[in-house]
């Protein structure tokens, strides 16, 4: 048995079977899940005003990588701090629309909408959700038909800044979670953006598509979006218990550095969970590691200055 082997037995009796060695069994000073000591991420201050808000895109063309789960449930800890917090869902699929609870198939009005036609109101398309701060632009599959309706446009590049700057101040986040492709969708939203979360499974082809995507991300920067920064990379469905998961956290964190965030999101089944329950992780199970894995990645975010 190699050393690495018996670390590895040694750490999974020692966390049990239910609580894995990831982000939230280890505290402040301590090694994390990143190889890296964690800072300690205070709670944050309130904040005296709201606005203008800082958008962020959540992207990755991989698909099933945790840029919806990280949407919903990002923004809902947000809120819990007291952010005023806009959800854009802007994939045909609208799965961030079912994930917290709206019958996307019977809307009238959606993010399409905003997008293809004149003379709507971004405030009449917002809708509120179950929880305080947190409001949401849906999506349904009409905006499929978007990107091809798109092309002929003037600035087609610069669609989604336009419609979302009547509300920016608003709001002191707004997420936008992007469809898996860097088509026209994702180059709006990159362009609408202060900053990109790109969300990273822990497994092994996870890093395959990372230098395109960060290459488009690059391309944006000096061709569209001069602003437009790397908020960070955070690792998903993170098992502790296997070696395979740590080494493609180190080998990330070896590639990206800083760029990666300390917080890893663990792999439970919490998670789809809560989306069949229509409702973030930080409601549907409050005192789950994993609701205090994505309370964590926004006091992260707010102390990298990823977020007011
Ligand atoms: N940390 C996690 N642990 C376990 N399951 C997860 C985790 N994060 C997300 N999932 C599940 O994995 C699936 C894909 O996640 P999600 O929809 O967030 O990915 P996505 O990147 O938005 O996918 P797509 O590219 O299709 O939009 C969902 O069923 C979700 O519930
Ligand atoms: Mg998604």
């Amino acid at each position: 048995m190699t050393s690495e082997a018996t670390t590895q037995q040694a750490g999974s009796t020692r966390a049990g079977h239910d609580r894995l060695p990831g982000t939230e069994t280890v505290g402040p000073g301590q090694v994390g899940p990143t190889g890296r000591p964690l800072p300690d991420f205070g709670v944050p201050a309130p904040l005296d005003a709201h606005g203008p808000a800082r958008v962020i895109a959540m992207c990755n063309q991989k698909g099933g990588v945790g840029k919806t789960t990280t949407t919903i449930n990002l923004g809902a800890a947000l809120a819990e701090y007291g952010r005023r917090v806009l959800l854009v869902d802007f994939d045909p699929q609208g799965a961030l629309s079912v994930g917290l609870g709206i019958r996307t198939h019977e809307l009238d009005v959606t993010i399409y909408n905003l997008l293809v036609e004149r003379g709507h109101d971004i405030r009449d398309i917002i809708q509120p959700t179950r929880v305080e701060d947190l409001d949401l632009i849906p999506a349904n599959i009409d905006l499929s038909a978007a990107e091809v309706q798109l092309v002929g446009e003037v600035a087609r590049e610069q669609v989604l800044a336009r419609v979302l700057r009547p509300v920016l101040d608003d709001y002191d986040v707004v997420l936008i979670d992007c469809q898996p492709s860097l088509g026209l969708l994702t180059v709006n939203a990159l362009t609408a953006a202060h900053g990109v979360v790109i969300p990273l499974e822990c497994e092994f082809f996870a890093m395959r598509g990372v230098a395109l995507l960060v290459e488009t991300i690059d391309k944006i920067t000096d061709r569209l979006n001069p602003r437009l920064q790397m908020d960070g990379i955070l690792p998903t469905m993170y098992d502790g218990r296997t070696l395979h998961s740590r080494e493609v956290v180190r080998s990330v964190v070896d590639h990206f550095q800083d760029n990666v965030f300390h917080t890893v999101i663990s792999r439970t089944v919490k998670f789809p969970d809560a989306t069949l329950a229509a409702e973030p992780i930080t409601s549907y199970a409050s005192t789950h590691s994993g609701a205090e894995a994505y309370r964590q990645l926004a006091r992260e975010l707010i102390a990298r200055g990823g977020a007011p």
